[in-house]
């Protein structure tokens, strides 16, 4: 005799409901610490202490002195005799009762490295010999409000970094423009406004413009950057088509011109790009099918080429898919995948309908799967892994809801097996 099959079900609820409780205790939340990081220490061990007049500046900053700054993580000097000398100053967390003063910062003009970190207290005009002297300049969420003639001061700089904090300029080429030694610049979340700039310093790696209000089309001179590795245009205005030349990047690693107006389709050249490991095209108007050789690009990890107007038949296999970290394309409506390389489940997990014969979606993909798309994706089968991934997506939430899921799917059962016992 085989047991009873209520029992057997009974037990396996228990199983189920017990294993989904342990899921929930040890899914941890790991709270994502976003400070900053603290500045390198580079400090050599040395006697000698700091210059008097540097020391009272930075008294005058609040800056704690009552220790040798220079062993601190603020700072870092150089081992001059009989006075060493600043040359990295981080400036964080500052109360707004903080003045910079011209004294101050005259005295401190030997510091090639300067960080604002939520700082908000008024920016002065820097006097030049310290405006000169910086080869690296950070401000996140500090000085209020910044216009471009200040920045563009900073002519020496490597290294430019400012965000979370409002620019006034008529655009970034009267800020970028002076700066002749320029390797790594970010503006991003400024509200910079106007057209990207026509001329570019060769020498560039590294480019995020994202978040702001810039406008227009991307300019074929940016393509001949061809040191960069990272370019972020994501979040402005642009407008018109991606430029035909893109592939001249060939060092690119991460390129987003997410959030844009980007019409058009890929350019032919992006297969040129063999390094990229992090492609964002989405929320733009581009147009055209998804070209067959974005699945060729090996060491792809994020590809995002949601909401747009794309057509025709998703050129990807499952091992493609599953090789991605971040995979996105749904809200593409005429946009369809290929049933038979990727099986009838994936409708839910891409966002997008299966094809017809002639490869057009068999019907719009509802909107409703769509949205609760984000809830079952970390939940089951084979594409679990394939789609997008939030890593702060609150995971006991998931587990509560594929609990309640499956606890109600196992009741349906027994109930069913019930009724079809007694109703023999
Ligand atoms: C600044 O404040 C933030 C949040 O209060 C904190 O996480 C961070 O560690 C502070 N940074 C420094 C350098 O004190
Ligand atoms: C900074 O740039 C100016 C020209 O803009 C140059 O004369 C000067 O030598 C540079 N200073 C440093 C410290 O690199
Ligand atoms: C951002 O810029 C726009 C104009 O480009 C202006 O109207 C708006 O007030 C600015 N916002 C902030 C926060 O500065
Ligand atoms: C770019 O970098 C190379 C090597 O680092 C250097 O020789 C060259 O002078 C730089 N070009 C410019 C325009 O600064
Ligand atoms: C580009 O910038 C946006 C907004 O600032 C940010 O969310 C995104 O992670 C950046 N992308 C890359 C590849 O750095
Ligand atoms: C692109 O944007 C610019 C500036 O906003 C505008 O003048 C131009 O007409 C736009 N082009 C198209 C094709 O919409
Ligand atoms: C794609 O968009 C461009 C500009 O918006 C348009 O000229 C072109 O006809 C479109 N192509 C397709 C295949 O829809
Ligand atoms: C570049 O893309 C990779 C893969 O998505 C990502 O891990 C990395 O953080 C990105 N780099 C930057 C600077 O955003
Ligand atoms: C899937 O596509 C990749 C190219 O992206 C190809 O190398 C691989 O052989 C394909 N796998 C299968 C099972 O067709
Ligand atoms: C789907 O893939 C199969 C097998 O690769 C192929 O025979 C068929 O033509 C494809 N269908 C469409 C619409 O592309």
């Amino acid at each position: 005799m085989s047991p009873d099959p209520p029992l057997l079900l009974l037990l396996l609820l228990l199983f189920l409901l017990l294993s989904a409780t342990n899921a929930a205790v040890i899914s941890p939340t790991p709270s994502p610490t976003s400070s900053p990081k603290p500045p390198k220490t580079t400090t050599p061990i040395s006697k000698s202490t700091l210059d008097p007049k540097q020391l009272r500046a930075l008294q005058s900053l609040n800056i704690p002195t009552t220790k040798n700054p220079c062993t601190s993580t603020t700072a870092t000097c150089d081992t001059s005799t009989p006075f060493s000398h600043l040359l990295s100053l981080t400036l964080s967390n500052c109360s707004d009762d903080v003045a910079l003063s011209l004294t101050a910062l005259k005295s401190l003009s030997t510091l090639t490295s300067l960080k604002f970190i939520n700082c908000p207290i008024s920016p002065i005009h820097f006097p030049s010999e310290l405006a000169l002297n910086l080869h690296s300049f950070t401000c996140i969420n500090s000085l209020k409000k910044l216009t471009g003639v200040w920045l563009s001061r900073l002519q020496n700089v490597t290294e430019l970094t400012v965000s979370k904090t409002s620019i006034t300029a008529s655009g970034p080429s009267i800020i970028l423009n002076g700066m002749k030694f320029l390797d790594s610049v970010t503006m991003s979340n400024t509200n910079l406004s106007g057209f990207l700039p026509k001329h570019w310093h060769p020498n560039l790696t590294f480019v995020d413009l994202s978040s702001n209000n810039l406008k227009g089309k991307i300019p074929i001179s940016i393509t001949r950057l061809e040191n960069l590795l990272h370019l972020n245009l994501s979040s402005n205005s642009l407008n018109e088509t991606i430029p035909t030349t893109i592939g001249d990047m060939g060092s690119l690693k991460n390129l987003s011109l997410a959030s844009n107006s980007l019409s058009g389709s890929i350019p032919e050249s992006l297969t040129s790009l063999v390094g990229l490991m992090h492609l964002d095209l989405g929320s733009n108007q581009l147009n055209g099918t998804i070209p067959d050789f974005i699945r060729d690009m090996k060491i792809l990890k994020y590809l995002n080429l949601e909401k747009n107007n794309f057509h025709g038949v998703l050129p990807f296999n499952v091992s493609f898919i599953k090789g991605l970290e971040v995979f996105k394309v749904g809200e593409n409506s005429n946009l369809c995948y290929n049933r038979t390389t990727l099986g009838s489940k994936s409708k839910v997990k891409l966002g997008i309908a299966p094809c017809d014969k002639h490869g057009l979606p068999l019907s719009p993909p509802p909107a409703k799967e769509l949205s609760s798309d984000d809830d079952s994706s970390a939940a089951d089968d084979d594409y679990g892994n394939v789609d997008e991934k939030k890593p702060h997506h609150g995971p006991s939430k998931i587990v509560l809801g594929v609990a309640i899921g499956l606890s109600s799917i196992v009741f349906l059962i027994v109930f069913l097996v019930l009724l079809s016992k007694c109703c023999k």
